[in-house]
C-alpha cells in the first residue's frame, strides 16, 4: 500500500554470480569487487545506496565471500603503515569504504538465479520495502535514479524496476517491460503491465530494458518462494516480478511501476562495456581525464 511517510533503509546487493564472462579474473574474487578506474564496482554501488538514505546494506555472497568482507571492513596494518607515513590521503580512501555503512552478508549456498538470491534476503529484509543493487550497472551520482525510484515507491507502493530505452537489437541482454502511462504521473513513471526475461527481437513487447535497480514489495518473496526455475533454469527476479505485475492485489503488494531513467549509466556487466566504463569514467576524472584524453587522441590516430 502506498505510504507517503514510508522510510526504506535496508538495501540488498546481490554478488554471489558466478562471474563466467570475466574469467579467469572472477575465479577468487567476485566480479563486483573488480576496479572502476580504482574503485571496485560494489564500493560505488553501497555510495549510491548510501546517497538515497540506505544505509543497511545486505550483500548475497557466493564461494568468494572474503574479498567483499575485507574491502569493508577496516584494515589494521594498512591503516598503521599510511598513518606512520603521514599519507592522510589514502588513509581517508582506505577508511571510507569501513565508514559508509552498516553492511551485513548472507550466503547463497548455489548460485541459483538473482531471484534466489534475493530470496536469501527474507530473513534480513523482514516486512519492510527494500531496494536492490546490482554492480553491473552504475548509475551517475549526477542523476539520482534510486531516490526518484524510492520516492514514487511511496506514492504509488508496489515495486518498482528502473527502465531504460536500449536499441532493439541489444534487448535480448536484458529483462523487457510492456509499460502503459500511467495518468497524472510525470513520462518517466509508468505501469508495467508485462515483463520476459531476455526475450528476441521478435518476442520483445517493447524496447524498455530493465537495468538493475529496484525497490521492491516485500510480498516479493512469497511469490519467489514460489517462483519456478525460469530461463537459463535459474530463479528468475523478472518471472516473480511478472507476477506481482499480473496476479497479485495492490492491497496485497502487487503492481509494478517503471521508472524511465534518461541520466548517465555506466554498463559493467561484460568486458567490452567495462572497458567502455572505465574508460568514459577515467575520461571524466580531474586527476587522470586530461592526461588520459590526450593520449587517447593520440592512440585512436594510430588504429
Ligand atoms: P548475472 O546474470 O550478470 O550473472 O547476474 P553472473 O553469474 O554474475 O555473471 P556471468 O553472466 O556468469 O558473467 C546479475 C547479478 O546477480 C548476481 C550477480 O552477482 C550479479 O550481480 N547473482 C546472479 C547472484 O547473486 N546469484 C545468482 O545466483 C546469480
Amino acid at each position: 500500500m502506498a505510504d507517503v511517510d514510508e522510510i526504506l533503509t535496508k538495501a540488498v546487493i546481490p554478488a554471489a554470480g558466478l562471474g563466467t564472462r570475466f574469467l579467469p579474473a572472477t575465479k577468487a574474487t567476485p566480479k563486483e569487487m573488480l576496479p572502476v578506474v580504482d574503485t571496485p564496482a560494489i564500493q560505488l554501488v553501497v555510495e549510491e545506496a548510501v546517497a538515497a538514505g540506505l544505509d543497511d546494506v545486505l550483500m548475497v555472497t557466493g564461494r568468494n565471500k572474503r574479498p567483499l568482507e575485507d574491502h569493508f571492513d577496516i584494515a589494521a596494518e594498512l591503516e598503521t603503515t599510511l598513518e606512520a607515513k603521514g599519507d592522510t590521503e589514502r588513509l581517508h580512501l582506505v577508511q571510507r569504504s569501513a565508514d559508509l555503512a552498516s553492511v551485513h552478508y548472507v550466503r547463497q549456498g548455489e548460485p541459483k538465479g538473482l531471484g534466489h538470491a534475493v530470496l536469501c534476503a527474507a530473513r534480513h529484509v523482514g516486512h519492510e520495502a527494500f531496494a536492490v543493487l546490482l554492480g553491473d550497472d552504475l548509475i551517475d551520482p549526477r542523476d539520482p535514479l534510486l531516490t526518484r525510484m524510492i520516492d514514487v515507491r511511496r506514492r504509488l507502493g508496489g515495486s518498482v524496476v528502473a527502465l531504460m530505452e536500449v536499441p532493439r537489437e541489444q534487448i535480448h541482454l536484458y529483462g523487457c517491460a510492456a509499460v502503459d502511462v500511467l495518468p497524472g504521473e510525470d513520462d518517466d513513471v509508468v505501469r508495467v503491465t508485462d515483463l520476459v526475461e531476455k526475450p528476441s527481437i521478435e518476442e520483445a513487447p517493447s524496447s524498455y530494458a530493465v537495468i538493475g535497480r529496484y525497490v521492491l514489495d516485500p510480498s516479493v518473496f512469497t511469490v519467489l518462494e514460489k517462483t519456478e526455475p525460469g530461463r537459463g533454469g535459474e530463479i528468475q527476479l523478472t518471472d516473480a516480478l511478472r507476477t506481482l505485475a499480473h496476479d497479485v492485489e495492490p492491497g496485497a503488494g502487487g503492481g509494478v511501476t517503471g521508472v524511465v531513467f534518461r541520466g548517465r549509466r555506466y554498463d559493467t556487466g561484460d568486458r567490452l562495456s567495462y572497458l567502455q566504463a572505465v574508460v568514459r569514467l577515467a575520461c571524466e576524472r580531474e586527476d587522470l581525464g586530461p592526461e588520459l584524453r590526450a593520449w587517447l587522441k593520440e592512440f585512436v590516430q594510430t588504429l
